[in-house]
């Protein structure tokens, strides 16, 4: 784990680390493994997202790319796919092995994924929530789509649309108190009526220091540049309408037809 983590700067480590917390600490929310409904639901939501079957997506082969607790790859397994579950943390990985014992879990930057999977690719990848957290998306993304091959379809859900300055003010200010006191500012934030949500839900928006904003014109453009068919859906489900959830295929002969 130590080595994973040498190259990255005081902002990355501070991200990954906040995620690490947050996975280890406050795992309980909405619209996650710990709610019955996310579970009864999760496979039509990837299928809803995806636009395939359940036919289809049968004895697939995935990678869940930050996997963070493996809410999606629990779904991954009941559709009946082998899963590959990733996560930079500790916290993250022993979560997802916990719940997800079908899963392969493994501990990797995403940045260095082709040689810790020995240049593995996989019908389908998935990375839900993930780049945006990164120093480099574009970056991240060209990594996602070196486990691909012909025939394999990508999904990411992004940031995209400008969260509101408050948000951005108290972000810079969390930065300079400890994990623990960030949740404890977040409860107290809540307890007073001037925030609104899951403690997991507001960790993970204003602890975490990397946030970047994709607009849809540049995650076009990064579709386009890997030849990649562009196909956006928005889930009901979801409280971040706005934001970019978007599958890709290769377009050429032989790809699904998605
Ligand atoms: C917002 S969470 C999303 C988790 C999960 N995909 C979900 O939807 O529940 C982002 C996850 O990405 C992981 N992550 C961040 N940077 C990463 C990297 N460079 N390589 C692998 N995982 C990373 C974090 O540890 C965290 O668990």
């Amino acid at each position: 784990m130590k080595n994973i983590l040498l190259s990255k700067s005081k902002e990355e480590l501070d991200t990954i680390n906040s995620f690490n917390y947050q996975w280890s600490h406050l795992s309980d929310s909405k619209y996650l493994l710990t709610e019955e409904s996310w579970k009864s639901s999760v496979d039509q939501y990837i299928l809803d997202e995806l636009s395939v079957t359940r036919e289809w997506i049968r004895n697939k082969t995935v990678i869940d790319v930050g996997c963070g607790g493996g809410r999606w790859s629990y779904g991954f397994v009941k559709l009946g796919c082998k899963v590959t579950s990733v996560d930079i943390s500790e916290g993250p990985c022993e979560l997802t092995k916990r719940n997800v014992p079908q899963a392969d879990v493994i501990a990797a930057d995403l940045f260095e994924l082709q040689q810790a999977l020995d240049n593995k690719k996989f019908d389908i990848v998935w990375c839900w929530g993930v780049i945006h957290h990164t120093s480099n998306p574009h970056r991240a993304f060209e990594a996602l789509t070196t486990l691909m091959h012909q025939n394999s379809i990508i999904h990411l859900y992004v940031y995209s649309f400008k969260r509101a300055i408050k948000v951005k003010r108290l972000r810079k200010l969390l930065k300079f108190f400890s994990l623990k006191n960030r949740e404890l500012i977040i409860r107290f934030l809540i307890k007073a009526g001037i925030l609104h949500g899951s403690v997991h839900e507001l960790y993970d928006s204003l602890s975490t220091q990397i946030n970047h904003e994709i607009g849809e014109s540049v995650l076009k453009k990064w579709f386009e540049e890997y030849n990649l068919k562009y196909q956006r859906y928005t889930p009901q489900w979801t409280r971040h309408s706005r934001d970019l959830f978007v599958t890709g295929s290769k377009i050429s002969e032989g790809a699904n037809k998605i």
